[in-house]
């Protein structure tokens, strides 16, 4: 039962985008703080004793002191049909796709498959502090099926879609425009709005679809204009001149969803790596997010994103981060900042932890216009929660005795965290980490 508690920790949650190190006026942070949970929901948010003095006498109480308490953290694009690609041996995107990614997503049309591994990423996800995640399914509708009836099983926040694809795959992953369209209405039917599921319109990128095909995910963004589009931009050079192959028509890449009424405020551009000046202007201008994906972009050699440049931009770039499973290497966000911090400095910027807790946190909910309800400790959002300890590894432990500031702590725990920092991770006031199964198979 989802009764009251009062939780207590040390609050970090952001306002706004901090501005610099020094920006104090960007967060709000307690350091003896309580979290009234009512329903799920916070109800009250601030200095341990106040929030106390509001609660019913006989009230659970948590105590996660010394530890940080922060919203749970959002992941905008990953694959959940790609745990058991992580780790593949190929020189880039491409090669990476057809060698390992499309063979195992054919194993998704059997829904016991399906089922399964969707409960091991939503294990993975809670183990990681990760409570909402935008993923994509693959072009069976059952992985569909079984990722939002997971996610409605764990009461979490989540967006997916199932993919449209209609070429350039093998056989077990193609389906026509008319399937395509039909089976993500089918979707939207049996599962937006219900629990806490978002379906995404999901036409995974211009190599694999037609323009028929695109002309069907055009007619969806039309009849559901409120729905996520989920697809991937400019993530490698030869995805890049193969594409303007394919759509000869086009200005560039960008300019092929633009065509087919694709870019919007609720479009969630997967890398968007190596965009000119033209196509930057035209995310900007339709509000779409680029997401960075600095695990994958490194693993696959796709190129360093310029996150900052764009951010600062006269005609700005909604930027948002994500850890893409399997492309990426990890399912930690603090592992995943840390690698985005690494980009930033090769290209000579500075990113700095304050930015990267609230991109985690804040930052990912604003892309995903669910400000309101996930991303920060204010009164009235679901609590959804992270609990994370800076000193959880010896190594760790040591470098804390000489931390001083919570901007240094948060910059420990983006270089050296991961799973290991996650104390315990709570959907909607549930703690949800997950306890470990012991189901490992020895490879052979
Ligand atoms: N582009 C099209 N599909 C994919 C995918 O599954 N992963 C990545 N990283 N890029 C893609
Ligand atoms: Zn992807």
């Amino acid at each position: 039962m989802n009764h009251a508690k009062l939780i207590r920790g040390r609050l970090l949650s952001f306002k706004r985008a901090p501005l610099a190190l020094t920006d104090i006026e960007s967060y709000r942070y307690e350091h003896d703080g309580g979290l009234l949970i009512s329903n799920g929901k916070i109800a009250a948010a601030g200095d341990y004793a106040a929030v106390k003095a509001q609660a019913p006498e006989e009230i659970e109480e948590i105590d996660h002191r010394p530890h940080l308490i922060l919203p749970g953290f959002i992941d905008c694009h990953m694959h959940f049909p790609q745990m058991q690609v992580v780790a593949s041996y190929a020189g880039n995107l491409l090669e990476w796709l057809n060698t390992y990614t499309f063979p195992e997503e054919c194993r998704f049309v059997e829904s016991d498959h399906a089922a399964r591994i969707a409960a091991h990423f939503y294990d993975e996800l809670l183990r990681h502090g990760t409570t909402t995640a935008a993923a994509y399914c693959t072009v069976h509708k059952t992985s569909a099926d079984a990722y939002f009836a997971e996610a409605m099983k764990r009461g979490m926040c989540m967006v997916g879609g199932k993919v449209m694809m209609d070429r350039n795959a093998p056989q077990g992953l193609l389906d026509t425009p008319q399937i395509g369209y039909d089976e993500t209405r089918a979707v939207i039917a049996e599962w937006h709005g219900k629990g806490r599921n978002h379906v995404a319109i999901t036409p995974r990128f211009a190599i694999t679809s037609t323009p028929q095909q695109m002309k069907a995910a055009q007619a969806l963004a039309q009849e559901f204009p409120d729905l996520f589009i989920q697809t991937h931009l400019s993530e490698n050079h030869e995805e890049i001149r193969y594409t303007g192959e394919l759509y000869p028509e086009a200005k560039d890449y960008t300019d092929i969803y633009a065509q087919y009424g694709l870019l919007g405020k609720k479009t969630l551009l997967g890398h968007a790596i190596h965009l000119s000046d033209r196509e930057a202007d035209a995310l900007s201008e339709a509000g779409a997010i680029a997401i960075h994906c600095p695990t994958s972009n490194l693993f696959l050699g796709s190129g360093l994103f310029p996150m900052k440049a764009l951010m600062r931009r006269d005609k700005p770039v909604r930027v948002a981060v994500a850890t893409d499973i399997g492309g990426g290497s990890s399912y930690s966000m603090l592992r995943t900042m840390d690698e985005a911090y690494k980009i930033q400095q090769l290209l000579g910027e500075r990113l700095n932890p304050l930015e990267s807790f609230y991109l985690m946190t804040r930052g990912n909910a604003e892309a995903l216009s669910m400000v309101e309800d996930i991303g920060t400790l204010d009164v009235g959002s679901t609590a959804d929660l992270v609990v994370l300890n800076a000193a959880s590894t010896p190594a760790m432990q040591l470098r804390m005795e000489t931390i001083k500031t919570l901007p240094e702590e948060l910059f420990l725990l983006q270089t050296m965290g991961d799973d290991r920092a996650v104390v315990e991770t709570y959907v909607a006031g549930m703690a949800r980490k997950p306890v470990e199964r012991g189901e490992t198979a020895a490879a052979s």
